[in-house]
């Protein structure tokens, strides 16, 4: 961890994977998940905190699913409705129950289906938050498929020349098997950042760079908590990948934005664009079975080594090395398994409100 890096969990409270886990899961059950839907849930939270991407783990529990769940906006309960079905293709209706839920399940029937034809395909809507993108691409990719997902989310992204946040952060996630000890993972949002990180920046009390954010008269934002504030009113936009106008290449980040609008909403019949109001969301989720084009370590071994080609090649003067996708992740799995899930003093505040509300008995976690 660089220096930079330990500044950023100065404030911060270890707490051991298992104990957070377990911790989330409970929570999830006190406010009316049943228990094997409020595992599921705990797990694609944990994940997150276990591969470093702390705006979508803990960080997440009392903002987006516990506070949405207690004041009525989203279903404990998830019903899971196949409402068409082919041999390759299924779409699901989740009656605004947990997006995590239908999301797993959603990516299994996805799985399924690739055993049996190849490939598979499950279009979601009515859905809600459903947490990192690269939890159910990597579902296919540990079982030697390349699994993809996206969704849509609450409008944040203006459109290239536009100055109103139309779009979602949208994410899009690539899963690949490959012969190296962790998967190819691409799991980011199409903005440029997504809102999670303003978040974190509020919570750090930090400005977000220039240049990432604009207000309706087009000048960039750099205030968190205005821009959070002034987003929910349609003033402030996250840009799209490749920044403002498209001398940088913003178009292409508003162009995948778009696709995986079209993708989350037009085959499963969601809400889209302004319309989404964080719990009404569609996503998708393909498997694709690598078997059935080619012998899986073939394909495993060609993989691996376009990733160890890229990471060999000639580097930028002053970079010590160079990453594929999926790798940072690992490394920060591998920094964090003995010491846990850091938690900084915002996020301790919400726990103990939450225990303090659930009257939650056995968890002292020292702070
Ligand atoms: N559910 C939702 O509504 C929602 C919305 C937006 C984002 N998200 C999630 O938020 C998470 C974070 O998204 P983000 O946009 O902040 O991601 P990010 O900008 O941190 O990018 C992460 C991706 O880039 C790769 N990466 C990072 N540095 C790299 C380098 N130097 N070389 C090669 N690859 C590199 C990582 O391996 C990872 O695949 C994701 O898990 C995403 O799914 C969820």
């Amino acid at each position: 961890m660089s220096s930079k890096e330990a500044a950023l969990y100065e404030d911060c409270a270890w707490v051991d994977f298992d104990l957070m886990e377990r911790f989330m899961a409970d929570v999830f059950k006190a406010v009316g998940v049943p228990e094997e839907d409020a595992k599921a849930c705990a797990e694609v939270l944990i994940t997150a905190d276990k591969r470093g991407i702390d705006s979508h783990g803990i960080s997440r529990l009392k903002p987006i699913y516990y506070d949405r769940i207690r004041n009525g906006m989203q279903k404990p309960v998830t019903k899971f409705e196949i409402v068409k079905e082919s041999p390759t293709t299924a779409v699901v209706d989740c009656h605004t129950g947990m997006g995590m839920v239908v999301s797993k399940k959603s990516m299994q029937l996805a799985i399924e289906k690739a055993k049996g034809y190849g490939m598979g395909m499950v279009a979601v809507r009515n859905s809600t938050h459903y947490g990192i993108a690269g939890y159910y691409a990597m579902m296919a990719a540990d079982l030697g498929m390349i699994g993809i997902s996206g969704t849509s989310a609450r409008p944040a992204v203006a459109p290239t020349f536009g100055a109103e946040n139309m779009l979602g952060t949208n994410p899009l996630s690539f899963g690949m098997p490959t012969d190296e000890d962790f998967p190819f993972v691409l799991d980011c949002a199409t903005p440029i950042i997504q809102r999670g990180t303003v978040e974190i920046a509020a919570r750090a009390s930090k400005r977000v760079p220039k240049g990432l954010v604009v207000g309706s008269d087009g000048n960039s934002m750099t205030n968190p908590d205005e821009i959070l504030e002034e987003m929910l009113k349609g003033n402030a936009s996250l840009l799209p990948l490749g920044g403002i106008g498209e001398g940088t290449g913003g178009h292409k980040g508003y162009g995948y934005c778009t696709v995986v609008e079209i993708l989350s909403a037009a085959l499963s019949g969601a809400a889209f664009l302004k319309n989404i109001t964080g719990v009404n969301v569609g996503h998708f989720f393909i498997a694709i079975d690598v078997s059935a084009f080619t012998v899986l370590e073939d394909f495993k071994k060609r993989a691996g080594d376009i990733l160890r080609d890229l990471r060999a090649a000639k580097k930028m003067p002053n970079q010590e090395r160079i990453y594929t996708a999926g790798e940072k992740e690992y490394l920060a799995w591998l920094e964090r398994k003995d010491k846990g899930v850091p938690v900084n003093k915002s996020i301790q505040k919400e726990m103990l409100q939450i225990i303090k509300e659930l009257n939650l008995k056995g968890y002292d976690f020292g702070f």
